[in-house]
């Protein structure tokens, strides 16, 4: 059942920047869907018309039923919302700020309280989430994704929830974000953390420049990109770039990183030729690994970069 449905939304902000070009999606119930894109690409734009803090010029946003457009009110209350900038409640502890918020969301008293508990365990928050001060960059981003997860909305809306989180805990905040949709819940999820994202997500769409460059389950967008697997090697030498073999693809070098695409049937080949570069030095090392959504984030926003 599609929950939020984002139609031909675009926005241009005072300024004249076009942030939100004619971007479409849809989130179902039971679904993470990430939103990646560099900065600037226009997601907080599009999470902020979602919720109904911003109206686009043009295009319709339905969350359930409801129209965000023509009643953000309704739309808003039906949505929890983690905000990029951090804004745990100032002089609470991080489970009464939690409580707090699922006591406005109209959680039941013990309900909230259990619910809280539960998911500063899972964060292993539990010792800290008792003390009134100023918390840590990671804490209070913690305290936040809690704040929007403790009676989650029927769209649960987090805007770089994995920032500032030492991986440990982004591992157990990863699996939280999971449960929320598991639970019922339509996740839209923007992030920077485009590997990690990969295991989370269900479906997602790379912003650039305002639009959507591409869509679809990580699965599909990696099949797109023509080659299953990628060399990665690090140069000697970043200005001493050794020639590829015919048969494989250079995607990229960025300082002393050389990206390349091969297929299976050139595994040898490449294998054979990154050795010999290894032993003539100009490479320091080199893996030969499956393809990643990173693979796919870089072909689509460098394409989009150099299009600009
Ligand atoms: N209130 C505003 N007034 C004018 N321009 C804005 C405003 N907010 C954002 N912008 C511009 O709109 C574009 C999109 O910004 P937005 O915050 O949506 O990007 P983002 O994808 O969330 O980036 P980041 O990953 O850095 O959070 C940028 O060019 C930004 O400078
Ligand atoms: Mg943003």
């Amino acid at each position: 059942m599609t929950l939020l449905q984002v139609e031909h939304v675009t926005k241009r902000y005072r300024g004249g920047v076009l942030a939100n070009d004619d971007i479409c999606l849809d989130v179902a119930a039971g679904e993470v869907f990430g939103l990646l894109g560099p900065n600037g690409a226009g997601k907080t734009t599009l999470v902020s018309q979602v919720l109904g803090l911003l109206l686009p010029d043009e295009g319709t946003i339905r969350i359930g039923d409801v129209d965000a457009i023509a009643d953000p009110a309704a739309a808003r209350r039906m949505c929890s919302f983690q905000p990029q900038a951090a804004a745990p409640v100032d002089g609470l502890s991080a489970r009464e700020a939690i409580e707090l918020i699922g006591a406005i969301r109209g959680g039941r008293k013990a309900t909230v309280r259990t619910r809280a508990s539960e998911l500063l365990d899972a964060l292993d928050l539990a010792d800290v989430a008792d003390r009134a001060v100023p918390m840590s960059g990671g804490m209070a981003r913690l305290t936040g994704f809690c704040m929007a997860a403790v009676v989650p909305g029927r769209v649960v809306v987090l805007d770089e929830p994995t920032n500032d989180v030492d991986p440990l805990r982004r591992r157990a905040l990863w699996q939280e974000i999971r449960k929320v949709a598991d639970d019922g819940a339509a996740v839209l999820l923007v992030t920077h953390n485009v590997l990690e994202a990969e295991r989370c997500v269900d479906r997602l769409a790379i912003i650039g420049g305002g639009r959507v460059l591409a869509q679809g389950p990580p699965a599909s967008l990696k099949a797109q990109l023509g080659a299953p697997l990628r060399l990665d090697c690090a140069l000697d030498d970043p200005t001493n770039v050794p020639r590829l073999p015919a048969a494989i693809t250079l995607s990229s070098v960025t300082g002393r990183r050389l990206l390349a695409h091969v297929q299976h049937h050139d595994v040898a080949a490449a294998v054979a030729w990154a050795q010999s570069a290894q032993d003539e030095g100009t490479i320091v090392e080199f893996s030969l690994t499956a393809a990643s959504l990173e693979d796919v984030y870089a072909r689509w926003v460098e394409a989009e970069a150099s299009a600009a």
